[in-house]
Protein backbone atom coordinates (compact mmCIF):
# COMPACT_ATOMS: atom_id res chain seq x y z
CA UNK A 1 0.00 0.00 0.00
CA UNK A 2 1.40 3.54 -0.54
CA UNK A 3 1.38 6.51 1.70
CA UNK A 4 -1.90 7.97 0.46
CA UNK A 5 -4.93 10.10 1.89
CA UNK A 6 -8.50 8.03 2.08
CA UNK A 7 -9.10 7.95 -1.43
CA UNK A 8 -13.17 9.07 -0.62
CA UNK A 9 -13.00 12.34 1.15
CA UNK A 10 -16.25 13.53 2.28
CA UNK A 11 -15.72 17.16 1.99
CA UNK A 12 -16.86 18.86 0.26
CA UNK A 13 -18.81 16.97 -2.37
CA UNK A 14 -21.00 15.42 0.59
CA UNK A 15 -21.44 18.46 2.94
CA UNK A 16 -24.83 18.13 4.97
CA UNK A 17 -26.09 18.63 7.74
CA UNK A 18 -24.17 15.66 9.54
CA UNK A 19 -22.18 16.75 12.68
CA UNK A 20 -19.06 14.88 13.51
CA UNK A 21 -17.70 12.56 16.17
CA UNK A 22 -14.73 14.69 16.31
CA UNK A 23 -13.54 17.89 14.63
CA UNK A 24 -13.78 16.85 11.10
CA UNK A 25 -10.59 16.40 9.10
CA UNK A 26 -10.29 15.74 5.42
CA UNK A 27 -8.94 12.05 6.57
CA UNK A 28 -12.48 11.76 7.68
CA UNK A 29 -13.67 8.20 5.64
CA UNK A 30 -17.00 7.73 4.52
CA UNK A 31 -17.05 4.18 5.80
CA UNK A 32 -19.48 1.89 3.51
CA UNK A 33 -18.72 -1.57 4.62
CA UNK A 34 -16.71 -4.29 6.12
CA UNK A 35 -15.98 -7.83 6.25
CA UNK A 36 -14.00 -9.56 8.71
CA UNK A 37 -12.02 -7.04 10.26
CA UNK A 38 -11.51 -4.91 6.85
CA UNK A 39 -13.99 -1.66 6.67
CA UNK A 40 -14.14 -0.95 2.91
CA UNK A 41 -14.64 2.83 1.68
CA UNK A 42 -16.70 4.09 -1.07
CA UNK A 43 -14.12 4.03 -3.54
CA UNK A 44 -13.84 0.13 -2.27
CA UNK A 45 -10.34 1.16 -0.59
CA UNK A 46 -9.77 -1.52 2.28
CA UNK A 47 -8.70 -0.47 6.24
CA UNK A 48 -8.07 -3.04 8.22
CA UNK A 49 -9.47 -2.35 11.82
CA UNK A 50 -6.72 -2.76 14.27
CA UNK A 51 -8.74 -0.70 16.83
CA UNK A 52 -11.47 -2.85 17.19
CA UNK A 53 -13.49 0.12 15.47
CA UNK A 54 -12.90 1.75 19.37
CA UNK A 55 -12.56 -1.07 21.84
CA UNK A 56 -16.18 -2.74 20.38
CA UNK A 57 -15.99 -5.11 17.46
CA UNK A 58 -13.96 -7.83 19.55
CA UNK A 59 -15.56 -10.42 17.05
CA UNK A 60 -15.21 -9.24 14.02
CA UNK A 61 -17.75 -7.05 11.32
CA UNK A 62 -19.08 -10.59 10.58
CA UNK A 63 -20.08 -12.20 13.71
CA UNK A 64 -22.85 -14.33 12.43
CA UNK A 65 -24.54 -15.87 15.61
CA UNK A 66 -24.70 -12.29 16.61
CA UNK A 67 -26.18 -11.03 13.68
CA UNK A 68 -28.59 -14.14 14.23
CA UNK A 69 -29.18 -13.50 17.18
CA UNK A 70 -30.86 -9.63 16.56
CA UNK A 71 -32.37 -10.67 13.55
CA UNK A 72 -34.47 -13.38 15.33
CA UNK A 73 -35.50 -11.01 18.13
CA UNK A 74 -36.25 -8.61 15.38
CA UNK A 75 -39.11 -10.89 14.05
CA UNK A 76 -40.42 -11.15 17.30
CA UNK A 77 -40.28 -7.61 19.18
CA UNK A 78 -37.94 -4.89 18.56
CA UNK A 79 -39.05 -3.23 22.16
CA UNK A 80 -41.12 -3.58 24.91
CA UNK A 81 -42.34 -1.27 27.45
CA UNK A 82 -39.42 -0.41 29.59
CA UNK A 83 -41.86 0.78 32.79
CA UNK A 84 -43.87 -2.15 32.81
CA UNK A 85 -41.67 -4.89 32.67
CA UNK A 86 -38.96 -6.21 30.43
CA UNK A 87 -37.78 -9.09 28.16
CA UNK A 88 -36.09 -12.40 28.68
CA UNK A 89 -32.56 -11.22 27.14
CA UNK A 90 -32.03 -8.76 29.85
CA UNK A 91 -32.68 -11.14 32.11
CA UNK A 92 -30.21 -13.86 31.00
CA UNK A 93 -27.85 -11.28 29.92
CA UNK A 94 -27.73 -9.97 33.54
CA UNK A 95 -27.27 -13.44 34.74
CA UNK A 96 -24.67 -13.98 32.16
CA UNK A 97 -22.59 -11.09 32.81
CA UNK A 98 -22.80 -11.45 36.27
CA UNK A 99 -21.52 -14.78 36.24
CA UNK A 100 -18.40 -13.73 33.68
CA UNK A 101 -17.51 -11.01 36.23
CA UNK A 102 -15.77 -11.80 39.52
CA UNK A 103 -17.74 -13.13 42.60
CA UNK A 104 -19.70 -10.60 44.97
CA UNK A 105 -20.84 -8.61 42.11
CA UNK A 106 -23.94 -9.93 41.70
CA UNK A 107 -26.50 -7.90 39.64
CA UNK A 108 -26.76 -6.00 36.17
CA UNK A 109 -28.11 -2.29 35.58
CA UNK A 110 -27.77 -2.47 31.75
CA UNK A 111 -27.60 0.79 30.71
CA UNK A 112 -27.11 1.94 26.24
CA UNK A 113 -23.53 3.44 26.76
CA UNK A 114 -20.48 3.39 28.54
CA UNK A 115 -21.27 7.53 29.75
CA UNK A 116 -24.59 6.40 30.93
CA UNK A 117 -22.74 3.31 33.16
CA UNK A 118 -20.52 5.58 34.69
CA UNK A 119 -23.69 8.38 35.40
CA UNK A 120 -25.22 5.36 36.57
CA UNK A 121 -22.46 4.34 38.47
CA UNK A 122 -21.92 7.58 40.04
CA UNK A 123 -26.02 7.91 41.23
CA UNK A 124 -25.49 4.44 42.56
CA UNK A 125 -22.87 5.70 45.00
CA UNK A 126 -24.16 8.70 46.44
CA UNK A 127 -27.82 6.84 46.94
CA UNK A 128 -25.66 3.67 48.60
CA UNK A 129 -24.54 5.94 51.49
CA UNK A 130 -27.74 8.15 51.60
CA UNK A 131 -29.38 4.65 52.06
CA UNK A 132 -26.80 3.39 54.67
CA UNK A 133 -26.98 7.15 56.78
CA UNK A 134 -24.00 8.84 55.50
CA UNK A 135 -25.49 11.22 52.98
CA UNK A 136 -22.41 13.33 53.74
CA UNK A 137 -20.74 11.34 51.12
CA UNK A 138 -21.18 13.05 47.73
CA UNK A 139 -17.62 13.61 46.52
CA UNK A 140 -16.39 11.94 44.03
CA UNK A 141 -12.46 11.09 43.30
CA UNK A 142 -10.80 10.22 39.62
CA UNK A 143 -7.73 10.53 37.64
CA UNK A 144 -6.38 13.46 35.83
CA UNK A 145 -6.02 12.45 32.61
CA UNK A 146 -8.80 9.55 32.80
CA UNK A 147 -11.88 9.33 30.63
CA UNK A 148 -15.12 8.12 31.72
CA UNK A 149 -17.55 9.33 29.34
CA UNK A 150 -19.16 12.78 27.75
CA UNK A 151 -22.60 12.89 29.83
CA UNK A 152 -22.27 15.79 32.78
CA UNK A 153 -21.24 13.27 35.29
CA UNK A 154 -18.96 11.24 33.41
CA UNK A 155 -17.65 14.27 31.91
CA UNK A 156 -17.27 15.73 34.91
CA UNK A 157 -14.84 12.69 36.56
CA UNK A 158 -13.12 12.74 33.18
CA UNK A 159 -9.67 14.46 33.73
CA UNK A 160 -8.67 15.28 30.73
CA UNK A 161 -8.56 19.21 30.44
CA UNK A 162 -8.91 19.51 26.64
CA UNK A 163 -12.38 17.40 27.12
CA UNK A 164 -13.37 18.89 30.39
CA UNK A 165 -14.27 22.10 29.01
CA UNK A 166 -17.17 22.82 29.02
CA UNK A 167 -17.61 25.01 32.74
CA UNK A 168 -17.95 23.75 36.05
CA UNK A 169 -18.94 19.87 36.45
CA UNK A 170 -20.23 18.03 39.25
CA UNK A 171 -20.12 19.60 42.73
CA UNK A 172 -17.36 17.76 44.95
CA UNK A 173 -15.63 16.22 41.56
CA UNK A 174 -12.04 15.70 43.00
CA UNK A 175 -8.99 14.24 40.91
CA UNK A 176 -5.76 12.42 41.91
CA UNK A 177 -2.62 11.66 40.06
CA UNK A 178 -2.27 8.35 38.19
CA UNK A 179 0.68 5.99 38.78
CA UNK A 180 2.42 6.74 35.15
CA UNK A 181 1.63 10.48 35.58
CA UNK A 182 3.67 10.24 38.99
CA UNK A 183 6.14 7.92 37.21
CA UNK A 184 6.73 10.56 34.67
CA UNK A 185 6.84 13.61 37.07
CA UNK A 186 9.61 11.91 39.40
CA UNK A 187 11.31 9.50 36.94
CA UNK A 188 11.19 6.52 39.36
CA UNK A 189 10.14 2.96 38.40
CA UNK A 190 6.47 1.86 37.85
CA UNK A 191 6.15 -0.03 41.28
CA UNK A 192 7.42 2.67 43.27
CA UNK A 193 4.99 4.70 41.18
CA UNK A 194 2.41 2.43 42.36
CA UNK A 195 3.28 2.81 46.18
CA UNK A 196 3.38 6.96 45.75
CA UNK A 197 0.23 7.86 43.73
CA UNK A 198 -1.82 5.18 46.16
CA UNK A 199 -0.20 7.32 48.91
CA UNK A 200 -1.12 10.65 47.65
CA UNK A 201 -4.90 9.27 46.94
CA UNK A 202 -4.93 8.12 50.69
CA UNK A 203 -3.41 12.17 51.54
CA UNK A 204 -6.38 13.90 49.26
CA UNK A 205 -8.72 11.58 50.83
CA UNK A 206 -8.07 12.66 54.10
CA UNK A 207 -7.27 16.25 53.29
CA UNK A 208 -10.80 16.45 51.59
CA UNK A 209 -12.47 14.15 54.76
CA UNK A 210 -13.36 10.56 54.16
CA UNK A 211 -17.11 11.02 55.23
CA UNK A 212 -17.13 13.44 52.44
CA UNK A 213 -16.34 11.00 49.72
CA UNK A 214 -18.63 8.54 47.96
CA UNK A 215 -16.82 6.75 45.53
CA UNK A 216 -13.11 6.54 43.90
CA UNK A 217 -13.49 5.84 39.96
CA UNK A 218 -10.10 4.79 37.92
CA UNK A 219 -9.51 2.62 35.14
CA UNK A 220 -7.30 -0.21 35.01
CA UNK A 221 -5.71 0.51 32.47
CA UNK A 222 -5.63 4.23 31.36
CA UNK A 223 -6.96 4.74 27.59
CA UNK A 224 -6.12 8.30 27.59
CA UNK A 225 -2.90 8.06 28.93
CA UNK A 226 -1.79 5.71 26.41
CA UNK A 227 -3.02 2.26 28.38
CA UNK A 228 -0.84 3.05 31.45
CA UNK A 229 -1.02 -0.49 33.02
CA UNK A 230 -1.73 0.00 37.06
CA UNK A 231 1.56 -1.48 38.12
CA UNK A 232 1.80 -4.97 40.48
CA UNK A 233 -0.40 -4.33 43.87
CA UNK A 234 -1.27 -0.79 43.06
CA UNK A 235 -5.18 -1.71 42.36
CA UNK A 236 -5.38 -3.76 45.83
CA UNK A 237 -3.96 -0.66 47.51
CA UNK A 238 -6.55 1.62 46.46
CA UNK A 239 -9.05 -1.52 47.63
CA UNK A 240 -7.42 -1.51 50.85
CA UNK A 241 -7.48 2.72 51.00
CA UNK A 242 -11.51 2.73 50.00
CA UNK A 243 -11.77 -0.42 52.57
CA UNK A 244 -10.04 1.60 55.54
CA UNK A 245 -12.33 4.82 54.67
CA UNK A 246 -15.87 3.15 53.68
CA UNK A 247 -15.15 4.76 50.15
CA UNK A 248 -16.81 2.49 47.58
CA UNK A 249 -14.19 1.49 44.30
CA UNK A 250 -15.24 1.73 40.94
CA UNK A 251 -13.38 0.37 37.92
CA UNK A 252 -14.59 1.90 34.81
CA UNK A 253 -13.48 -1.07 32.56
CA UNK A 254 -15.51 0.10 29.25
CA UNK A 255 -12.33 -0.29 27.36
CA UNK A 256 -10.73 -3.23 30.02
CA UNK A 257 -14.11 -5.70 30.12
CA UNK A 258 -14.70 -8.35 28.03
CA UNK A 259 -11.54 -10.02 27.13
CA UNK A 260 -9.09 -7.24 26.33
CA UNK A 261 -6.50 -7.67 29.32
CA UNK A 262 -6.74 -11.55 28.42
CA UNK A 263 -9.36 -12.54 31.58
CA UNK A 264 -12.98 -11.32 31.41
CA UNK A 265 -12.31 -8.53 33.05
CA UNK A 266 -9.32 -6.19 34.45
CA UNK A 267 -10.68 -7.11 37.70
CA UNK A 268 -9.91 -10.83 37.69
CA UNK A 269 -6.58 -9.97 35.62
CA UNK A 270 -5.80 -7.51 38.51
CA UNK A 271 -7.31 -10.09 41.24
CA UNK A 272 -8.98 -7.21 42.66
CA UNK A 273 -13.12 -7.01 43.08
CA UNK A 274 -14.40 -3.31 42.79
CA UNK A 275 -17.89 -2.62 44.13
CA UNK A 276 -19.29 -1.27 41.01
CA UNK A 277 -17.93 -2.27 37.50
CA UNK A 278 -18.71 -0.36 34.40
CA UNK A 279 -18.61 -2.53 31.38
CA UNK A 280 -19.22 -1.57 27.71
CA UNK A 281 -17.97 -1.30 24.21
CA UNK A 282 -17.05 -5.04 23.56
CA UNK A 283 -19.84 -6.74 25.07
CA UNK A 284 -22.62 -6.13 21.95
CA UNK A 285 -19.80 -6.99 19.78
CA UNK A 286 -20.48 -3.86 18.26
CA UNK A 287 -24.29 -4.98 16.80
CA UNK A 288 -25.91 -2.39 19.40
CA UNK A 289 -25.28 0.35 21.94
CA UNK A 290 -25.24 -1.98 25.33
CA UNK A 291 -23.47 -1.04 28.26
CA UNK A 292 -23.68 -2.17 32.19
CA UNK A 293 -23.04 -1.54 36.28
CA UNK A 294 -22.13 -4.96 37.79
CA UNK A 295 -23.29 -4.29 41.11
CA UNK A 296 -21.35 -5.34 44.68
CA UNK A 297 -23.48 -7.79 46.80
CA UNK A 298 -23.67 -4.90 49.33
CA UNK A 299 -24.72 -2.14 47.24
CA UNK A 300 -27.58 -4.34 45.82
CA UNK A 301 -28.87 -4.98 49.45
CA UNK A 302 -30.19 -1.38 49.65
CA UNK A 303 -31.71 -1.74 45.92
CA UNK A 304 -34.72 -4.11 46.75
CA UNK A 305 -36.48 -5.31 50.73
CA UNK A 306 -35.21 -8.99 50.02
CA UNK A 307 -38.92 -9.88 48.69
CA UNK A 308 -38.37 -9.64 44.86
CA UNK A 309 -35.66 -8.39 42.48
CA UNK A 310 -33.61 -5.04 42.98
CA UNK A 311 -34.42 -2.13 40.83
CA UNK A 312 -32.48 1.24 40.89
CA UNK A 313 -34.49 4.46 38.86
CA UNK A 314 -34.19 6.72 36.63
CA UNK A 315 -33.48 5.20 33.76
CA UNK A 316 -33.43 5.16 29.85
CA UNK A 317 -36.08 4.69 27.43
CA UNK A 318 -33.56 2.29 25.26
CA UNK A 319 -31.93 0.70 28.19
CA UNK A 320 -32.43 -3.25 27.85
CA UNK A 321 -33.95 -3.19 25.00
CA UNK A 322 -34.68 -6.62 23.34
CA UNK A 323 -32.20 -6.05 20.52
CA UNK A 324 -29.79 -4.94 22.41
CA UNK A 325 -29.57 -7.19 24.69
CA UNK A 326 -30.13 -9.79 22.28
CA UNK A 327 -26.84 -9.09 20.83
CA UNK A 328 -25.40 -8.76 24.07
CA UNK A 329 -26.56 -12.00 24.72
CA UNK A 330 -25.38 -13.69 22.35
CA UNK A 331 -21.82 -11.92 22.34
CA UNK A 332 -21.32 -13.51 26.11
CA UNK A 333 -22.50 -16.67 24.81
CA UNK A 334 -19.61 -16.78 22.39
CA UNK A 335 -17.03 -15.64 24.87
CA UNK A 336 -17.36 -17.96 27.01
CA UNK A 337 -18.60 -21.01 24.84
CA UNK A 338 -15.62 -20.03 22.37
CA UNK A 339 -13.34 -19.81 24.91
CA UNK A 340 -11.78 -16.31 24.21
CA UNK A 341 -9.50 -16.37 26.94
CA UNK A 342 -7.37 -19.13 25.72
CA UNK A 343 -7.61 -17.49 21.91
CA UNK A 344 -7.05 -14.11 23.41
CA UNK A 345 -3.60 -15.61 24.44
CA UNK A 346 -2.71 -17.37 21.58
CA UNK A 347 -3.31 -14.09 19.46
CA UNK A 348 -1.72 -12.00 21.84
CA UNK A 349 1.74 -14.04 21.67
CA UNK A 350 1.47 -13.49 18.14
CA UNK A 351 0.89 -9.63 17.89
CA UNK A 352 3.05 -8.37 21.03
CA UNK A 353 6.21 -9.14 19.06
CA UNK A 354 5.02 -8.00 15.83
CA UNK A 355 4.34 -4.88 17.68
CA UNK A 356 7.43 -4.19 19.62
CA UNK A 357 9.64 -5.45 16.58
CA UNK A 358 7.39 -2.49 14.40
CA UNK A 359 7.81 0.06 17.16
CA UNK A 360 11.38 -1.12 17.87
CA UNK A 361 13.74 1.99 19.67
CA UNK A 362 10.97 4.11 18.69
CA UNK A 363 8.86 4.04 21.28
CA UNK A 364 7.86 1.85 24.60
CA UNK A 365 5.04 -1.08 24.04
CA UNK A 366 3.05 -1.31 26.83
CA UNK A 367 0.86 -4.61 26.53
CA UNK A 368 -2.09 -6.54 28.43
CA UNK A 369 -3.98 -9.13 27.11
CA UNK A 370 -4.86 -7.67 23.54
CA UNK A 371 -4.80 -4.20 24.69
CA UNK A 372 -1.72 -2.00 23.70
CA UNK A 373 -0.03 1.45 23.95
CA UNK A 374 2.87 2.91 22.45
CA UNK A 375 4.61 5.74 24.50
CA UNK A 376 6.52 7.21 21.24
CA UNK A 377 9.93 8.76 21.76
CA UNK A 378 10.48 12.70 20.61
CA UNK A 379 10.64 12.45 16.74
CA UNK A 380 13.57 15.22 17.52
CA UNK A 381 11.67 17.62 15.08
CA UNK A 382 9.55 19.91 17.22
CA UNK A 383 6.65 17.16 16.91
CA UNK A 384 6.97 15.51 19.80
CA UNK A 385 4.04 16.20 21.77
CA UNK A 386 1.46 15.26 18.35
CA UNK A 387 3.46 12.74 17.26
CA UNK A 388 0.78 10.23 18.04
CA UNK A 389 -1.38 11.80 15.59
CA UNK A 390 1.36 11.66 12.72
CA UNK A 391 1.59 8.12 12.95
CA UNK A 392 -1.92 7.51 13.28
CA UNK A 393 -2.42 9.42 10.39
CA UNK A 394 0.50 7.64 8.51
CA UNK A 395 -1.06 4.37 8.97
CA UNK A 396 -4.62 5.84 7.87
CA UNK A 397 -3.00 7.00 4.66
CA UNK A 398 -1.93 3.13 4.58
CA UNK A 399 -4.93 1.38 5.11
CA UNK A 400 -4.39 0.50 8.79
CA UNK A 401 -6.78 2.28 11.33
CA UNK A 402 -5.21 2.43 14.94
CA UNK A 403 -5.53 5.63 17.43
CA UNK A 404 -2.89 8.30 18.14
CA UNK A 405 -2.77 11.26 20.43
CA UNK A 406 -0.57 13.62 22.09
CA UNK A 407 2.81 11.13 22.11
CA UNK A 408 0.83 7.86 22.53
CA UNK A 409 -0.65 5.25 20.03
CA UNK A 410 -3.35 2.92 21.09
CA UNK A 411 -3.94 -0.97 19.47
CA UNK A 412 -7.12 -3.26 20.42
CA UNK A 413 -7.02 -5.55 17.57
CA UNK A 414 -10.16 -8.16 17.03
CA UNK A 415 -10.42 -11.69 18.58
CA UNK A 416 -10.17 -12.83 15.47
CA UNK A 417 -7.53 -11.49 14.18
CA UNK A 418 -5.49 -12.92 11.59
CA UNK A 419 -1.81 -14.01 11.09
CA UNK A 420 -1.78 -12.00 7.79
CA UNK A 421 -3.88 -9.14 9.82
CA UNK A 422 -0.69 -9.00 12.13
CA UNK A 423 1.77 -8.69 9.62
CA UNK A 424 -0.10 -6.24 7.81
CA UNK A 425 0.06 -3.82 10.92
CA UNK A 426 3.56 -4.58 11.52
CA UNK A 427 4.94 -3.68 8.18
CA UNK A 428 2.21 -0.58 8.06
CA UNK A 429 3.35 0.67 11.46
CA UNK A 430 6.76 0.06 10.40
CA UNK A 431 6.65 2.30 7.45
CA UNK A 432 4.69 4.79 8.95
CA UNK A 433 7.38 5.28 12.15
CA UNK A 434 9.78 5.04 9.49
CA UNK A 435 8.00 8.24 7.57
CA UNK A 436 8.17 10.11 10.63
CA UNK A 437 11.18 8.98 12.53
CA UNK A 438 13.65 8.25 9.14
CA UNK A 439 14.21 4.61 7.91
CA UNK A 440 16.38 2.59 10.89
C1 LIG B 1 -12.67 4.27 29.75
C2 LIG B 1 -13.93 4.79 29.14
N1 LIG B 1 -14.98 5.04 29.92
C3 LIG B 1 -16.15 5.49 29.42
C4 LIG B 1 -16.31 5.75 28.08
C5 LIG B 1 -17.60 6.27 27.55
O1 LIG B 1 -18.26 5.31 26.80
P1 LIG B 1 -19.32 5.72 25.67
O2 LIG B 1 -18.54 6.44 24.61
O3 LIG B 1 -19.87 4.40 25.22
O4 LIG B 1 -20.35 6.58 26.30
C6 LIG B 1 -15.23 5.50 27.22
C7 LIG B 1 -15.35 5.76 25.77
O5 LIG B 1 -14.41 5.74 25.02
C8 LIG B 1 -14.01 5.03 27.76
O6 LIG B 1 -12.94 4.81 26.97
Amino acid sequence: MTAEAPTAPIWPADLSSYCFEVPYSEDSVLFERAEGTTLFDRAGRGYLDALSGVFVTCFGYDCEPIRAAITEQLGRMAFNPPLHGTNPNALALADALTELAPPGLVSAKLVNGGSEAVEAALRLARYYHRATGDAGRYKVLSYYHGYHGSTFGSLSVTGRPDVTRFGPGLAGTVHVWSPDAVQDFLGVPADQAGRLAADLVERTIEAEGPDSIAALIVEPVIHLRGMAIAPDGYLARLRQICDRHGILLVFDEIVTGFGRTGSPFAAQTFGVTPDLMCVGKGISGGYAPLAAVLIGEQISAVLGDGSGPVSFAPSHTYAANPLATAAGLAAVRLFTEGDYPKRIAALAERFEPALREAVGARGTVRAIGLLYGVKLADPGDGSGATVGERVARACLHRGVILRGQDDWLVLAPAFVTTEQDTETVRRTLTEALDEIYGAR
